[in-house]
């Protein structure tokens, strides 16, 4: 049997794909097109912004920047900037008044769900995200992109750098031009997180960026707070890790 749209419950998509592709935002138009499908077909649209949320990329909500909104939305590691556990899921009022008026019932819960302490951390963290810190966050990361492309644009193993915000990947490869990986067993990703932390920076490795086993990169996401003279610290600790290690 031929499968088609009236199948396809959800469409689920990371904004700007984290871990596991270091920092990709979607080309031009990509979201809009998605809504576009969803909308036509009665698709749920699920964005995951659990990392690429909460300001990261530079607006309250990565998928501002794409023009979309969605069915159903995921928010956590900056909704609690560290200080508590907290993790939440937003949905438009067409699925909550569909819930509402139908059982009532929402069977999903945690043994915490609604932890009052962690609750009241987050509304601190979101009044200061709306009150001014996410302004900083693209004027910043533009800063960190244009350091990170000076020192390292054409440096012979960086086969791309990317992201949104204050939230940038940089691939390394073994050959800039033809931008293939090293080979896996070397554990570059490893090596250079070692390296960089030896050197006083915290990254965020990870390997089989291409196919689940090929391909390196490396996560920046530095605090919305740090500053011009921070910048030029993470690029000459990365400086020192990838002379280390490419
Ligand atoms: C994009 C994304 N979604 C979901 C998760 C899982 O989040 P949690 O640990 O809050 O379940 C992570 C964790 O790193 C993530 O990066």
């Amino acid at each position: 049997q031929r499968l088609g749209p009236e199948n396809v419950m959800a469409f689920v998509a990371e904004p700007v794909v984290g871990a596991t592709a270091g920092a990709v935002p979607p080309v031009d138009g990509y979201f809009k097109r998605i809504r576009e499908i969803c909308d036509a077909n009665g698709i749920l649209l699920i964005l995951d912004e659990v990392m690429c949320g909460m300001g990261r990329t530079g607006t309250l909500f990565a998928c501002e920047q794409d023009g979309v909104t969605a069915d159903i939305l995921a928010i956590a590691k900056g909704l609690g900037a560290g200080y508590q556990p907290i993790g939440a899921m937003l949905c438009s009022g067409k699925i909550y008044e569909a819930i509402e008026n139908g059982s009532g019932f929402f069977q999903h819960g945690h043994t915490y769900i609604g932890h009052p302490t962690a609750c009241a951390a987050s509304l601190a963290v979101l009044r200061k995200l709306t009150g001014g810190l996410v302004d900083q966050v693209n004027p910043l990361g533009n800063m960190l992109d244009g350091a990170l492309r000076d020192a390292f644009g054409q440096h012979p193993h960086i086969g791309d750098i990317r992201g949104r915000g204050l939230f940038r990947g940089m691939e390394i490869v073994e050959d800039r031009d033809t931008k293939a990986p090293f080979d896996p067993k070397r554990g570059v990703n490893k090596a250079l997180k070692k390296a960089a932390f030896e050197a006083g920076l915290a990254c965020y490795p990870m390997g089989g960026t291409i196919d689940g086993v090929r391909g390196d990169h490396i996560l920046l996401a530095p605090p919305f707070i740090m500053t011009e003279a921070q910048i030029g610290e993470v690029v000459d600790k990365l400086a020192v890790a990838f002379k280390k290690e490419l």
